[in-house]
């Protein structure tokens, strides 16, 4: 989209520098720290990465079992966030309940609007462990089930499909979820952790951050496009309905969610390993339907408008297959990305300067005032 003399929407614009992550996006590559992002999905714990963003290397074992400790016994958010969560109305939306329980989280964190690096990184441990169980508690308050504590011997991933479904999760369901949490945890900047450094660079609180990146990601446009996906694959049912529909949804100037990218410009390396998970998940459940409509839905918006499918295409089959409900998909985008926003809050910090870019104006300058009683 071409305004006089720049794109709009920064696009191509470089507004920092960064040493978090790299996307080459005519290769189709995604780095965290120098690592391959595929290369963690398949070797790493979800864990691992959190450690690898903030301190930029990879943790020895003591280190590990050390943010796992200190994960886990941070874990469960204080007691007005969850009498908080008890007492929204049951149809509230999940996006907007993370966001509401981490800006009052931000009140009783017992840091406080401390700003030292020490007091930034506990915060942080505390955000990347409570972003789950925010989202299983309104689960299970929403359903009015019996109230699940965060099981302390479960990994991350673990525990949220724990808390959430109240069932002891699969082994595969588990490796799948860290899979596809390692994957979300961090993308330069995107929308939402722009959002994020614009707020820190203000030296605003961390949790302020997070909120206002927790505000971004829920558009359909960004994290809300994996459950637009399954409800356009619910909306399409079959296999014959592919093309209809989509002819339908071309001729209306629909975009298709799940495909498209700001950056990539080939295969979103992401998706690619998502659509091995569900196909998958999909032969151990003994159902293919999904993975099929995905396929065909793939193949025709390649055919008709040369668009690569994104990481949001495949992730919510996945999740469904899980037992995630589809309005959780967002929210699970927020328990991952939380590592990526909050390595990039602390570097923002270390480094700071204020974000404050212009606009063009084009609006008139001289008007004359007009006193009330003459308009
Ligand atoms: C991701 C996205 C917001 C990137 O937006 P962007 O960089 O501003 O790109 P634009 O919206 O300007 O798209 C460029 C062109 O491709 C088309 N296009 C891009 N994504 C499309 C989609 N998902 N469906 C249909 N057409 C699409 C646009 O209509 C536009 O065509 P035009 O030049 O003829 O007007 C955009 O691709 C999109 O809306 N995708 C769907 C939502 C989604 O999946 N988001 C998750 C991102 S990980």
């Amino acid at each position: 989209m071409a305004d006089a003399g720049f794109k709009s929407g920064l696009e191509d614009v470089v507004a920092l520098t960064s040493d978090i992550c790299f996307i080459d996006g005519k290769e189709g590559r995604l780095v965290y720290r120098g690592y391959d992002a595929v290369d963690l999905a398949q070797h790493a714990s979800f864990e691992e990465v959190v450690f690898l963003l903030w301190y930029g290397r990879l943790p020895n074992e003591t280190e590990l079992s050390a943010l796992r400790r200190e994960l886990a016994e941070s874990s469960d958010p204080h007691s007005a966030v969850r009498d908080l969560i008890a007492s929204l109305p049951v149809n509230t939306a999940p996006m907007d309940v993370l966001r509401t329980a981490v800006s009052l989280a931000g009140i009783y964190d017992p840091d406080g609007n401390a700003m030292d690096p020490e007091a930034n990184h506990r915060k942080a441990v505390r955000l990347v462990a409570q972003i789950p169980t925010i989202v299983a508690y309104f689960e299970q308050s929403r359903h009015r089930r019996e109230v699940l504590r965060p099981n302390p011997q479960l990994s991350l991933a673990g525990n949220f499909l724990y808390m959430l479904t109240g069932q002891n999760p699969s082994e595969q369901s588990v490796k799948a979820l860290d899979t596809a949490l390692i994957l979300h945890a961090d993308h330069e900047l995107n929308a939402s952790t722009f959002s994020a450094r614009v707020t820190a660079g203000t030296l605003s609180d961390i949790y302020s951050a997070v909120t206002s990146a927790i505000g971004t990601l829920k558009g359909p446009l960004h994290g809300g496009a994996n459950e637009q996906v399954m409800r356009m694959v619910d909306a399409i049912e079959t296999l014959d309905n592919v093309r209809p529909w989509l002819d339908r949804a071309f001729a209306e100037k629909r975009k298709i969610m799940g495909f498209g990218h700001r950056v990539y410009k080939t295969d979103d390396p992401r998706a690619v390993v998502l659509r091995r998970i569900s196909y998958e998940m999909g032969e151990t459940a003994g159902t293919l339907t999904v993975y099929q409509l995905l396929e065909a839905i793939g193949a025709y918006v390649r055919e008709r408008k040369q668009l690569h499918p994104n990481v949001d295409f495949y992730s919510g089959s996945v999740y469904r297959m899980m037992g995630i409900p589809a309005d959780i998909f967002t929210p699970v985008f927020a328990i991952s990305r939380i590592a990526g926003w909050t390595a990039h809050i602390l570097e923002q910090y270390h480094n700071n300067r204020l974000i404050r870019p212009r606009a063009e104006y084009t609006g008139p300058t001289h008007l004359a005032y007009k006193p009330l009683a003459e308009r």
